[in-house]
This record gives C-alpha cells, sequence and structure tokens, in this order.
C-alpha cells in the first residue's frame, strides 16, 4: 500500500475530466451564468477581458459563510469606496468595521486590512497568482485560495464550496455523510477539473448549485447534467447527506440600552473573540442561565431607571443567544455616545437589541 485509506480506494475518479460532462457544464454556464458585479460574465472573458484580482478576493471574503444575496451591496459599496487594494490598506479600520457591519464574522474584516495593508506594502499591490501563496495571506484559507486562482488568474484549481460540495455528492451520490465526507468530495471534483476555461467552470458549478441543483426541489429537468447524476433517481435532494447536528447551545445575556437626548451610549468591544473590535450595545456576561430582571440590571453600565423593552434571539454558528433589553435615559461618562444613524455600525444582533430597545413600550420592573 502507498498510504492509500481504505476511504480514498473506495471512491472512483475518472482517469482524466469527463468531456461530455464538462461541456455540457459550460455550455450551460454561457447561456445561464448570473450576472454578479465581481464577475467577468463567460462572455466577456472569451473576449479576452480579465478579472480584477482585488475585486475576485474581495468577494471571495465576502462571500464566505455570507450568501450572495446578502453580500452582494457589500460588495458594490466596498467597491466603489476603496477601489483599489492600495485604498483598502489605507481605510480608516473602525471606518472599515463600521462598513462590514451586518455582514457577520467580524474576523474576516480584520482580516482583510490585514491582507490588504501586505499585498499594498510588502507585495508591490500585486496578489499572488499561485495558490500556495496566496494561502500565505492573513484570512486566505484553502477554499479562497482556490476560488482566487481559478477565478482571478484562469488556472485550474480544486474550488469546493457548499454548492460545489452539493453538485457533486449528487452526481456521484455519495453515501458518507457531511461534514466526513468532505474529502471524498474533494476528490471527486479535483477529478473533474481540467486546463479550459478553469475560472468558468469554478462559477459553473457554483451557478448550478445555485439556480438548478437547489438543497431542495432541485430543477433536474433543467439539469445539463442530469444524464450523468447518479442521485437522480436515488432521490437528488437527500444528497448530500448528512450527520445528525449536535444541538446548539443557547446563552443569555441582557443589553443596556441607554439614551441621552438623541445619541445612545455604546462600547467597542474587545479586539479579539466574537464580533472583536466592533461597536457595541453594552451587555451582561453571556451565560447558559437566563437572568432575572432585577439580577441583570445590576450588570447595567450606569445607575439608571432601567426599563425591560422586549427580548431578541440571535443564531451564531456556536451558540443561540436570547438577550434581554433594558432601557433608560441617563449619563454614562465611559461610553461612546453615537446617534441613532451611527447604530448601523453595530452588528446585526446589537442592531436588533436596539430596535427592540427604541421601539418597545418600556415595562415596569
Ligand atoms: N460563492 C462563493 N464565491 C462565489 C462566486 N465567485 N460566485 C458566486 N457564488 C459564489
Amino acid at each position: 500500500m502507498h498510504g492509500i485509506t481504505i476511504d480514498q480506494a473506495m471512491v472512483s475518479v475518472p482517469e482524466s475530466p469527463p468531456q461530455p460532462l464538462r461541456a455540457a457544464i459550460l455550455a450551460w454556464y454561457d447561456a445561464h451564468a448570473r450576472r454578479l458585479p465581481w464577475r467577468v460574465s463567460p462572455a466577456a472573458r472569451a473576449a479576452g477581458s480579465r478579472a480584477d484580482p482585488y475585486r475576485v478576493w474581495l468577494s471571495e471574503v465576502m462571500l464566505q459563510q455570507t450568501t450572495v444575496a446578502h453580500a452582494t451591496p457589500y460588495f458594490v459599496a466596498f467597491s466603489r469606496r476603496w477601489p483599489t487594494v492600495e485604498a483598502l490598506a489605507a481605510a480608516d479600520e473602525a471606518e472599515l468595521m463600521a462598513a462590514w457591519a451586518g455582514l457577520g464574522y467580524y474576523a474576516r474584516a480584520r482580516n482583510l486590512i490585514a491582507c490588504a495593508r501586505k499585498v499594498a506594502g510588502q507585495l508591490g499591490g500585486v496578489f499572488p497568482d499561485q495558490e500556495a501563496d496566496l494561502r500565505a495571506l492573513p484570512g486566505v484559507g484553502g477554499y479562497t485560495a482556490a476560488a482566487i486562482t481559478a477565478i482571478a488568474f484562469d488556472q485550474p484549481a480544486n474550488v469546493l464550496d457548499a454548492n460545489i460540495e452539493r453538485v457533486v455528492a449528487r452526481l456521484f451520490a455519495v453515501e458518507a455523510p457531511l461534514p466526513a465526507a468532505k474529502a471524498e468530495l474533494a476528490q471527486l471534483a479535483q477529478g473533474l477539473v481540467g486546463p479550459e476555461r478553469p475560472g468558468d467552470w469554478a462559477q459553473a458549478l457554483m451557478d448550478l448549485g445555485a439556480l438548478v441543483c437547489t438543497p431542495a426541489a432541485p430543477a433536474c429537468e433543467r439539469c445539463p447534467a442530469a444524464g450523468a447524476c447518479r442521485a437522480r433517481r436515488l432521490g437528488p435532494e437527500t444528497y448530500p447527506r448528512r450527520s445528525p447536528k449536535a444541538a446548539r447551545p443557547r446563552r443569555h445575556g441582557a443589553a443596556f440600552l441607554l439614551l441621552n437626548e438623541d445619541e445612545v451610549a455604546l462600547v467597542r468591544r474587545p479586539p479579539k473573540g466574537l464580533l472583536g473590535g466592533m461597536l457595541a450595545l453594552p451587555t451582561s456576561e453571556w451565560r447558559a442561565r437566563p437572568w432575572a430582571d432585577a439580577e441583570a440590571v445590576a450588570e447595567a453600565p450606569a445607575a439608571a431607571d432601567w426599563r425591560a423593552a422586549g427580548e431578541i434571539d440571535h443564531v451564531f454558528t456556536h451558540f443561540a443567544l436570547t438577550l434581554r433589553v433594558f432601557r433608560a435615559e441617563g449619563d454614562w461618562p465611559e461610553a461612546i455616545w453615537t446617534p441613532l444613524a451611527g447604530l448601523e455600525a453595530m452588528p446585526s444582533v446589537f442592531l436588533k437589541a436596539a430596535r427592540v430597545g427604541l421601539l418597545a413600550q418600556p415595562q415596569l420592573l
């Protein structure tokens, strides 16, 4: 044996990319590609247009764990405000974090600045075109490096996002459940990568997954790969198989909306950790046990006539959070006093809590 595991040995990868399947999917992409603001259309690419690596990188970082619909307006705003990697490298960090608010996963925004500064500074403004060099940049992992290699530099790379995983799991009727099946899916996807049109290929699979091979009710009758799809007759919507999810734990906290005229008392969260570096409402500790109102108010940042205004729920990757919202008028010298219009610089969880605090009829405790 040459270090081959049983799992790998069980996968049958085509010797060379199956040309009819690739041709059918690329032809479908030529006719149905989504128009996306970071994308060079297949027609423009065929006519010689090339993608701007800066825009490809920016879009791929935004699209990590975020849908195209949600990320698109952010991409448009960022690329207008900071049209080059040099401009982004020179951005004010707090302004950039505020512009990122609502996209979530704030470590991505901190890495975005670090990466822009590295490329604009040490690399003379030029993004590397090799996957291994891209991976050395802050915030660029395996997926993002592969996507930039393929989409920005039109070099073959094995791009595997959730859409592509689903397409591949169905094409080959992969029975192993996610997340354990990732290595098998990567190997199968690699077998489909070829030297022609690598950028279009990656984006064709993404669009096929988004438009046709959808999680529920896939439109197999419109699928260019239906003839080759092993899951088609086995119930395509049941692939990819998934291991049962562990239940998400719930935490509880109190959030405090302290008003002074038309301004709200905010804090900046510590630079590291969840929502690090972001503007936020002050809160109590987030713990497993719910807070009684009187107990929560003892955690308030300033003594005031606190009233309960309601509750919000928010789901993070690893836990769900219930925040009970309290509201008062008062002063607090350490606050970052922020006008109402500035509240949008906060992550969604705090914006939700602020809305509840501002709109609800406060209840007497
Ligand atoms: N999801 C992640 N990257 C994408 C891209 N470049 N186009 C469409 N969807 C994507």
